[in-house]
């Protein structure tokens, strides 16, 4: 396994690999959420690329970059047990020089209400960071989490407007036994914190059992999530919201068409979010 913390490096690395290539954006941190997306990226291309960088300009001021977890030694050793062919982790003024201005601004759906309108800023960074490893790593497929099933929204919709040569696959949401689903952010939780946050997942199997039972209301479903939520001291419920799975435009009268049930909330200081396709 080659590992760059140079665009240049990973350039070259990668000259010699055989495709399809297959690539994992990460932050780092890796959990078995990661893993199952490098997994998939192995059976499915004849190389994989991972990079590894926690990206400013997706975090607002006040949120958690300075504390964001780093772990890049375990990361590595896991990456290489996976199979992974080159991995670039770079630093902050490789991916941002001095004199780096151009941004990707998304200036509507899917990049707009719920986690757009609770993080200012988060999916223009997003978008930038990937448009950037995506023009770095040239790979043919990318593989993505549905656990942020609206950053996956928002990197398809900029993969389409940019006309990026690139397949986006969306990979199932990872969960623990109990089923909380596997973030980085989980490891902030005190053990407390940790059994009351699997209430995300409860609030969304409340929506699935309504769904399930013919419920189309989208107040009722969001109402099924919430009151789950509400029964955990700890747990301060942000947003629940039924969307169109790729346009995350809220449903406001009946759901007539494919549907997400969206939730984020704070549980103790750490913010999580979790969704469940309905349909
Ligand atoms: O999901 C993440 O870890 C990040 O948002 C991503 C896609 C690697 C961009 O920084």
């Amino acid at each position: 396994m080659r590992v760059c913390d140079t665009i240049a490096g990973l350039r070259e690395a990668r000259r010699p690999l055989r495709g399809p290539l297959g690539f994992v954006p990460t932050m780092g941190a890796l959990h078995e959420g990661h893993a199952s997306l490098v997994r998939r990226a192995r059976q499915e291309c004849a190389s994989v690329a991972v990079s590894i960088f926690v990206n400013p300009t997706q975090f607002g001021p006040h949120e958690d970059f300075a504390r964001y977890p780093r772990t890049p030694d375990v990361d590595l050793r896991l990456l290489e047990s996976l199979g992974v062919d080159v991995v670039i982790i770079p630093d902050a003024d490789e991916m941002y020089p001095a004199g780096h201005v151009a941004r990707v601004t998304m200036s509507g759906y899917p990049a707009r209400g719920l986690e757009a309108a609770a993080r200012p800023g988060h999916f223009n960074g997003v978008a930038t960071v990937v448009a950037k490893l995506f023009a770095i790593v040239a790979a043919q497929r990318a593989y993505f989490g549905q656990k942020d099933a609206q950053q996956l929204a928002v990197v398809r919709r900029m993969v389409t407007d940019l006309d990026i040569d690139v397949e986006v696959v969306g990979c199932p949401t990872v969960r623990e036994p109990d089923g909380l689903a596997m973030s980085s952010r989980n490891r902030y939780l005190s053990p407390d914190e940790r059994r009351s946050a699997t209430v995300l997942y409860r609030g969304l199997c409340r929506a699935r059992e309504a769904w399930h039972d013919g419920e189309r209301s989208p107040g009722a479903l969001r109402r099924a999530i919430v009151g789950e939520l509400l029964l955990e001291r700890v747990v301060r419920p942000e947003y629940a919201a039924i969307v169109h799975p790729d346009t995350f435009r809220i449903y406001r009268g009946r759901v007539d068409g494919p549907a997400l049930a969206a939730v984020a909330a704070r549980v103790g200081t750490t913010r999580l979010i979790d969704n469940a396709s309905l349909d």
